[in-house]
């Protein structure tokens, strides 16, 4: 028997809360079909509607609060009326940080029936980002503001630890998913201090897999061999900038922002780990019901792969696959007409029917 699986849901801004709804719903279905599947959540409004009234993200103990969940199912943040960078450091960043979230894995699978140009490639390989330390560090500072002479200083924290562990994770799902190679997006050519130093880490963990092959790209070239030989690719690892730019090029290529998933992991477990789409609140479209809910279900089903319900988080996806080849219902993003909730409903009457199938009824 399963353990009660207790879930944080933080829909945040914009279509965030939209799209959440949706994927809740998938949840409740799960639950409602499939008696071993025992999981409760809590939702909490932390989001710039909050900051507005409270002047903070989320309330002091918010962490702690955080901390005694299974896992977080995030939305998106994100509104004209608070600065981009109070809403992703005082919710996202300290989320992703205090609870060593050093892995983003980021799926760039392309399902059957996408409209993209890359329709008939077997696009199929997944981003592990390191997430935590990198280029998204907020070490630096700005001298002399506002005179001619100002200057900011940026800092790029490498570490071969960080980057060991980044790259350990990389191997360790290359060996579980049956992949040979790992390709590690470096500059090391022109960045000589960090990059050389994330070479050499990244070159001492593969030794540890000599089963696996490690080759290593400089980051504009890999940007381009995404486009241009997609489907070489099965396990991706790079620096927190380059795994950013780099996932939404990917997620370009198998269909765009409204399909991609993304999952923050603790991979020890000593902290909750945190599932959210890869797109932000998309204020352009907010309010309107024409979001894709398909990037936040598929990060539920990351959720559920996360908390050993492979086989739910399998379901999820082969219902999402099943509606896309269908080409009924598609959201504008698809080049449809469908809204928010038709979509959501549609993958949710694809699932009950293979869960039905799967119980022989
Ligand atoms: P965005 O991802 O919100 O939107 C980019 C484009 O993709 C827009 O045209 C939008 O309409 C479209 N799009 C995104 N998700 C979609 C979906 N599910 N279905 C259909 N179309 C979709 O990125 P943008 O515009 O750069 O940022 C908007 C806000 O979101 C900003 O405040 C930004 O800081 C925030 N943001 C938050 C993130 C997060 O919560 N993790 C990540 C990225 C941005
Ligand atoms: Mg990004």
């Amino acid at each position: 028997m399963m353990k009660n699986l207790r879930i944080a849901v933080l829909p945040g801004d914009g279509i965030g809360p939209e799209v959440i709804s949706e994927a809740v719903i998938v949840l409740e279905l799960l639950k409602k079909l499939d008696p071993s599947f025992t999981i409760e959540w809590d939702t909490f409004d932390w989001s710039s509607e909050y900051y507005l009234k409270y002047g903070k993200m989320m309330p002091e103990d918010g962490l702690e609060t955080l901390k005694t969940y299974d896992a977080i199912l995030f939305g998106a943040i994100g509104d004209k009326r608070v600065p981009d960078d109070v809403t992703i450091w005082e919710l996202i960043m300290p989320i992703r940080k205090c609870f060593n979230q050093y892995i983003n894995l980021r799926p760039v699978k392309l399902l059957k029936g996408t409209p993209t140009r890359f329709a008939d490639e077997a696009i199929d390989f997944v981003i592990i980002r390191e997430n935590a330390e990198g280029e998204y560090s907020n070490s630096g500072g700005r001298l002399y503001p506002g005179l001619d002479q100002e200057v900011a200083v940026q800092n790029t924290i490498i570490t071969r630890a960080g980057t060991a562990k980044a790259a350990r994770f990389a191997f360790e799902y290359a060996e579980k998913h049956g992949k040979r190679t790992v390709t590690s997006a470096t500059k090391s050519n022109a960045i000589v201090h960090s990059m050389k130093l994330w070479d050499e880490a990244v070159s001492q963990v593969a030794q540890d897999y000599p089963a696996i092959n490690l080759q290593s790209y400089y980051i504009d070239a890999l940007a381009a061999y995404f486009v241009s030989r997609p489907k070489d690719f099965e396990v991706v690892v790079a620096s927190n900038l380059f795994g950013d730019i780099l996932s939404d090029l990917g997620s370009a290529i198998v269909g765009g922002l409204g399909l991609s998933p993304s999952a923050n992991l603790n991979p020890e477990g000593e902290f909750p780990s945190m599932f959210e789409p890869v797109h932000g609140s998309a204020p352009d479209i907010a309010g309107r019901g024409m979001a894709n809910p398909i990037a936040q279900i598929w990060s539920t089903a990351l959720m559920l792969n996360h908390l050993g319900r492979e086989d739910l988080g399998a379901l999820i996806i082969e219902s999402i696959e099943e509606v896309l080849e269908k080409k009924e219902v598609r959201t504008p993003d698809l080049g449809g007409h469908a809204t928010t909730s038709e979509m959501g409903s549609a993958i949710r009457n694809a699932l009950q029917q293979l869960l039905l199938v799967k119980e022989g009824r």
